[in-house]
This record gives structure tokens, C-alpha cells and sequence, in this order.
């Protein structure tokens, strides 16, 4: 049988598609390739949320078809997920050589299309068509990969995002909001937490309007907070956690559920994109500053050990020094465990991208380097304040790049690196943190597992 490698770019949501489809694949009877120059098959799944991202993809698939041509190698060749999908067949018309363009709503035909190019039935197919009940498709797992995956486990419980921010390409790439059913997504934790996860991501692009059309509320709990509340109750599940929520979407229900649901980790991701209202409205995010000072203000009061991440652009269209300066003050205000900044980028059919004002590279590279520098100042102070306290982690496996060394996450999301064997794969131990290093921490589980 042929064998597959996929290369994955973007976030979690695009890991978790390639593990369905690799799963998808080997249930076929597929193999999986150690490498891109040994597989029959190579997919890229891709991002599109900025216009780098999409350059890596097109020069890899650029080098791919270069490489067989030469080795006069017949080697199936394709582009999947948000770039496939918001391209379609100009990916073809650019480079003749790529097969199969597979758009997001169109995972779960991966073998079928494989197949039939396969067997040189068709020559080249495209499908990026919507299709109804897609969202539900994402469902298989490949937990017998290495042994971190069997300990946590991701699960897509909805596609699509109606929030419509201007400058973002996802809602084009990824479509209207679709929900699961909450009894669906339970089934697949269970199956998994009885395959032996015992950590659960519940994964969408706007996790926290989960449900909102088709679940009414319930004693003042939106649908995401009924989801919790019934993945909660699965024997076995020791941890869940959940991504990318939306600010607006941390009304009372979800606060109280921190402090009410133990399972779910104090740990949160809340992209804040613009410290300044004028910024926000442009981006039209849903929140003004002080509405999201006062989020974080009531998680911290739920769940004070509770950690904060998010994600930040600079040089949106029409941002001024005071702009930034306000998106500075604010960092400095909450003290984020950890930020991901973007350089704004303009994006295909996104309103920002024709808005005025559009702010030269030069100064989105400077605005970057400032607030890359604010932030990983913060961020070292948070990680320093760890040494010498116990914390739980959930023992994931042994360290990519030392054996001897298993890796372990905290509750607040932080990993936690120690001496360990595979007897503590799996397990939930209090260790004490005695140095960190770069976005780790160091710990030592003897002192308190004696
Ligand atoms: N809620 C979504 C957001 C997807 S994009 C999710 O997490 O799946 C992830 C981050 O990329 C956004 O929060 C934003 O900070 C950044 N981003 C999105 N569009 C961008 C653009 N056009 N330029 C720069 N950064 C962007
Ligand atoms: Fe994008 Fe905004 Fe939705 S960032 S994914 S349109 S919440």
C-alpha cells in the first residue's frame, strides 16, 4: 500500500485536521512515511493567516516537485486545508505539477481523491466546495504515534468562525460557524479517554460561541459551558482545556466554570490583537480595553494562579504611536505569561487590507521589537516567580531532544522539564521548580514524591 507524509503548517486546529487525516489514511491501509522523499504521497496542510506562512507552503511544494522531477520520481503531491481552500485551482494554474488541492471542508475525502489519482483514474482534482455536516468529520485518532499523544488528545468540537475581524482571512478559509453535537463530542472523549488520554483540548477558531445557534442556554450556561460541564464528567479524564476562546465570550458562566469545574486547568488564551478602543473597533473585535481588563481581573479572582496568554498584531492599518503605546501600557497592566505577536499582514478579501493608512513594514518590524521586548521581559519575571514552588503536572512523555529528560505540563499550561522514566508517563506528580530556562521550567519531583 502506499505510504503519506503530511507536513503541517499553522495551529493547532491544522495538526489536529493532519492527525485525522493520517488516521483517515492508515485505517485505508496507508502507511506513514519517516520523510517527504520516502512517501508515495505528500500533503501540505496550510495556513493562511499570514502571507509568510503561505510563501513557506508554495516554496516547500516548490522544492517537492523540483526534487521528483529530477529523481524521476512519481509522487503524488497536494495542498490541504485554509490555503487550498482560499486559492483553490490558482494553486494549479501556479504549479502544474500538484495533484489534488483539498479544501477545508473536504478532509475527510483525502482517501477517496488519493485513490483515484493513485490509480491514474484522474488526472488532478480540486475540491473545495462547502458541505454540510463536515464539522463532524474530524473524528479519528492516531494514539499509537508516540507516546505524548496518548496521554492528550485534541478534539475539534466546531468550524468556522461568524466574528468576522477584518483583518482575519479564517472566516473565508474555514466558512460559517458549525457546531458538533455536545453527545458526539462526549462520545469521542470517552473513546479516547478510555484508549488512555487523560488530557483533553476541545479545539475550534471561536471555541467559546460553540453551540450558540442551536443550543439554548440552560440555567444561564451558553452551550460551550453545557459542553464543559458534560466532557467534566467523563471517568478517567483528569484535565481539560480548550482553544482559541474569544474574549466576548467570557461572560459569567465560564468564569464560575473555572472555579467550579476541577478538571478544567486555570489557563487561558485570550487574543487581545489592540490595547486601543479606536484599533478595536477598527478590527471589530466585539471589546473595548476596559471591558478586557475586566475579564481578566474575574478570571484572576476565580483562579488567582490562573495563566494568560494572547496574541497581539502590530501596524493594523491607521495605528499610531499613541495606538501602540496604549497596546504597550496594557501589557504592562495585565503581565501576560506569555504573548504571541503578529506584523500585520493584509490578507486577500479582508476588509483591512483596502482600509487607508496601511503601515510601512518598517515600522511594523520596529513596533514588534519593542513589544517582543516588553513582553519577554514580563514573561522571564512570571517564569522566574515559579522557582522554589510545587506544582502538579501531567507527565506527558520523554523529551524530544534529551531521553533522559520527561516533559510534563502544569495546570497554567507551562511545560515542566525533569528527570524521569516511563514509569511516570501518564501521571498526574507534584514537582518543585528549581530553575527555568528559555520558556521552561526545571523540576525535581524527589523532594516531594519521596
Ligand atoms: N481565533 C483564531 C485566530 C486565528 S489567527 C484561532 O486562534 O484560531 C491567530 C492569530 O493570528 C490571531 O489571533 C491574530 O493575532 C493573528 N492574525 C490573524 N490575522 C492576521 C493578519 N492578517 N496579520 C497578522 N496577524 C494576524
Ligand atoms: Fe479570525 Fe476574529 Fe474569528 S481573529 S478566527 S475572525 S474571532
Amino acid at each position: 500500500m502506499p505510504s503519506v507524509y503530511i507536513k503541517t503548517y499553522g495551529c493547532q486546529m491544522n495538526e489536529r485536521d493532519s492527525e485525522a487525516v493520517a488516521a483517515q489514511l492508515v485505517a485505508k491501509g496507508y502507511s506513514l512515511a519517516k520523510s517527504e522523499s520516502a512517501a508515495d504521497v505528500v500533503l501540505l496542510n496550510t495556513c493562511s493567516v499570514r502571507d509568510f506562512a503561505e510563501q513557506k507552503a508554495i516554496n516547500k511544494m516548490r522544492n517537492l516537485v523540483g526534487t521528483a522531477r529530477s529523481e524521476k520520481r512519481d509522487q503524488i503531491v497536494g495542498f490541504m486545508g485554509c490555503m487550498a481552500q482560499s486559492r483553490g485551482r490558482e494553486l494549479i494554474d501556479q504549479l502544474p505539477d500538484v495533484d489534488l488541492v483539498l479544501g477545508t471542508q473536504k478532509f475527510h475525502r483525502a482517501a477517496e481523491y488519493l485513490d483515484e489519482l493513485l490509480a491514474g483514474k484522474r488526472d488532478k482534482i480540486v475540491d473545495v466546495a462547502a458541505e454540510a455536516k463536515s464539522e463532524a468529520t474530524i473524528r479519528e485518532h492516531l494514539l499509537n504515534g508516540s507516546a505524548k499523544t496518548s496521554v492528550s488528545a485534541f478534539v475539534s468540537i466546531m468550524q468556522g468562525c461568524n466574528q468576522h475581524c477584518t483583518f482575519c482571512i479564517v472566516p473565508a478559509t474555514r466558512g460559517e460557524e458549525r457546531s458538533r453535537t455536545i453527545p458526539d463530542i462526549v462520545a469521542e472523549c470517552r473513546e479516547l479517554v478510555a484508549r488512555g488520554v487523560r488530557e483533553i483540548t476541545l479545539l475550534g477558531q471561536i471555541v467559546t460561541s460553540f453551540g450558540r445557534r442551536d443550543i439554548p442556554a440552560l440555567d444561564g450556561k451558553s452551550g460551550f459551558v453545557q459542553l464543559l460541564d458534560a466532557v467534566h464528567e467523563i471517568d478517567g479524564l483528569e484535565r481539560i482545556r480548550f482553544t482559541s476562546p474569544h474574549p466576548k465570550g467570557y461572560g459569567d458562566d465560564l468564569v464560575a466554570a473555572y472555579a467550579r469545574l476541577p478538571k478544567l486547568c486555570e489557563s487561558a488564551h485570550l487574543p487581545l490583537q489592540s490595547g486601543s478602543d479606536r484599533i478595536l473597533k477598527q478590527m471589530h473585535r466585539g471589546y473595548t480595553r476596559e471591558k478586557f481588563l475586566g475579564i481578566v481581573e474575574k478570571l484572576r479572582r476565580a483562579k488567582p494562579a490562573i495563566g494568560i496568554t494572547t496574541d497581539i498584531i502590530v501596524g493594523f492599518p491607521g495605528e499610531t504611536e499613541e495606538d501602540f503605546e496604549l497596546t504597550l501600557s496594557l501589557c504592562r497592566e495585565v503581565q501576560f505569561d506569555n504573548a504571541y505577536i503578529f506584523k500585520y499582514s493584509p490578507r486577500r478579501d479582508t476588509p483591512a487590507a483596502g482600509m487607508p493608512d496601511q503601515v510601512p513594514l518598517e515600522i511594523r518590524e520596529e513596533r514588534n521589537e519593542r513589544l517582543l521586548n516588553l513582553v519577554n521581559e514580563i514573561a522571564a519575571l512570571k517564569y522566574d516567580a515559579f522557582i522554589g514552588r510545587q506544582v502538579e503536572i501531567l507527565v506527558e512523555g520523554p523529551s524530544k531532544k534529551n531521553a533522559a529528560r520527561y516533559t510534563g505540563r502544569t495546570r497554567c499550561n507551562r511545560i515542566v522539564l525533569f528527570d524521569g522514566s516511563a514509569r511516570h508517563q501518564g501521571q498526574l506528580m507534584d514537582v518543585k521548580i528549581e530553575r527555568t530556562g528559555s520558556f521552561t521550567l526545571y523540576g525535581d519531583p524527589a523532594v516531594v514524591n519521596l
